[in-house]
């Protein structure tokens, strides 16, 4: 069974190829899947600070929740070479603000295997908003 729709994969290529990655040289490209079941990209955007550089996950949810939505039903991330990055930790938390533990992650390598996982898989125990009583995202 095929994890990515044809027009994920070409969107997912087409997003490596305008990463901002100067710095490391390490591309990433991201698309979520909205609960509307929209598509939203984003890549990574370092900076010369590079403490404000940004992750590819992140631009995605921020293309996301600027578009008007905040549910997150599916992640797929892209990365150049033989083996799948995962989300960074940071990643992990800034999208299970938006994203349920069942919610589907699927990490490819550009050149090697996949790696299907969940976000509750990547992130157990996570922080989240009921901590603050505050569990919806009004
Ligand atoms: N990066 C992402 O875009 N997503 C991740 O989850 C892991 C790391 C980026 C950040 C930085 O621009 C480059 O990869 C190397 O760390």
């Amino acid at each position: 069974m095929s994890h990515t729709p044809p027009e994920v994969l070409e969107a997912l290529h087409a997003l490596l190829n305008r990463a901002y990655a100067p710095y490391s040289g390490f591309a990433v490209a991201a698309v979520v899947k909205s609960g509307s079941g929209r598509l939203f990209g984003g890549v990574n955007v370092e900076n010369a600070a590079y403490p404000l550089s940004r992750c590819a996950e992140q631009s995605a949810t921020l293309q996301m929740v600027s578009a008007g939505e905040r549910e997150i039903a599916e992640v797929w991330v892209l990365s150049r070479g033989l083996e799948p990055a995962t989300p960074c930790g940071g990643c992990r938390q800034v999208l299970s603000e938006f994203a349920p533990p069942d919610t589907p992650v699927h990490c490819l390598s550009a050149d090697g295997p996949a790696l299907h996982t969940t976000l509750g898989e990547l992130l157990p125990y996570a922080f989240t908003g009921r901590y603050l009583s505050k569990p919806d995202k009004s």
